[in-house]
């Protein structure tokens, strides 16, 4: 999965940056248009000002594919809380190229890091919208003997790719026996995502003092191994349709993407000094940002009328709004 979606040159994210949207694979918060970075921005302005409005801030964005929610961010900051704008200090947490190209056409004055580089500075604030889902998972099965690893490997015909069972290291073993205190049914099927619990450390020492703002689509671990969830979250997408022949066709030119295990980053938080401050699904995390915006429209324009869709489709629960949870931590 990982070669996959990342592989320099051929992987499905590093060879593109138009994967999301209407004419992409899959829409996200950011191309249903400015709606969401406008709250977000708002969010932001106002850890800010708890912060005590200092001249200085970071604001840093971790999987932002072309620099669109940053920009709308900053474009939002500029016109409506001008002092917070000129304070941030903006940062990308990017490893590929073609993305950091697509990020600089949009915020020039941005710095660059390939990973999260441990304390960047004293306070700030960490935001991403869907960067967890598009992190590589390893896939388990439960036969007549145990647990096996589900591998990809070349299929005898030497051009397509097949699954292959392979015996599970010590690791994920520790991880599915904390996961299933009984072993589920024969063929129950599920995966781990083993880079989360190094990401939320690394993205824990950042800021001695800041918000984190985590957007994306999970499930409690709960319902995440819940016996019913018997073929796991592991999914393929391609032109807004989930893929009927198999998540193995056409590495590289597909979406693989993975449900986040919410409970794996609110179980390890408090032990990283982070509190938990809010966990929602966005249907009322925006909903409760957008309230002054809302009612300072009282006959919209053209631009209000456009912002008011999007406010919609972000937030309907028959549509993004309770798809996606955000979950908001502080130190
Ligand atoms: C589903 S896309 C979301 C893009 C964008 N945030 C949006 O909402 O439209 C996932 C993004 O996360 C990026 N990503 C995955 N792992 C990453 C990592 N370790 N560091 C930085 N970006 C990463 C991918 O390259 C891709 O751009």
């Amino acid at each position: 999965m990982e070669r996959a979606l990342y592989e320099p040159g051929l992987g499905y994210y590093a060879t593109g940056t138009s994967r999301t949207g209407k004419a992409g694979d899959f829409i996200t918060n950011v191309t249903v248009g400015s709606c969401f970075g406008t709250l977000l921005a708002s969010r932001i302005a106002e850890y800010w000002r708890e912060l005590g409005a200092p001249e200085s801030f970071l604001l840093v964005e971790q999987g932002a594919n072309d620099g669109q929610l940053m920009q709308d961010i900053l474009e939002w900051l500029s016109a409506h809380r001008p002092e917070c704008r000129k304070a941030a200090q903006v940062h990308f947490i990017e490893p590929l190229e073609n993305a950091r190209k697509a990020q600089a056409a949009r915020c020039p004055e941005a710095t660059w890091h390939e990973d999260l580089p441990g304390e960047l500075g004293r306070q700030g604030v960490f935001f991403c919208n869907e960067l967890l889902d598009a992190f590589p998972v390893q896939r388990f099965r439960n036969t007549k003997d145990g647990w096996v690893e589900l591998c990809v490997t070349l299929a005898d015909d030497g051009d397509s790719f097949c699954w292959l069972e392979q015996p599970t290291g010590s690791d994920a073993l520790k991880a599915l026996a904390a996961a299933f205190p009984r072993a589920p049914v024969e063929g129950y099927t599920t995966e781990i995502t083993p880079g989360l619990q190094p990401w939320i450390k690394a993205a824990s020492r950042l800021f001695a003092r800041g918000l984190w703002l985590i957007t994306d689509y999970g499930l409690h671990a709960e319902e995440y191994y819940h016996s019913s969830r018997s073929q796991g979250t592991l999914r393929g997408y391609r032109k807004h349709q989930l893929l009927a022949e198999g998540l193995l066709c056409d590495p590289g030119e597909i979406d693989l993407t993975c449900h986040v295990n919410w409970t794996t980053l609110m179980d390890l938080a408090p032990v990283l000094g982070l509190e938990l401050l809010d966990f929602k699904d966005q249907m009322r995390f925006l909903t409760n940002l957008a309230v002054p915006m809302l009612k300072s429209i009282t006959n919209p324009d053209p631009r209000e009328l456009r912002w008011l869709r999007q406010f919609q489709t972000l937030t309907h629960p028959g549509q993004l709004g309770a798809k996606f949870q955000t979950l908001q931590l502080k130190k």
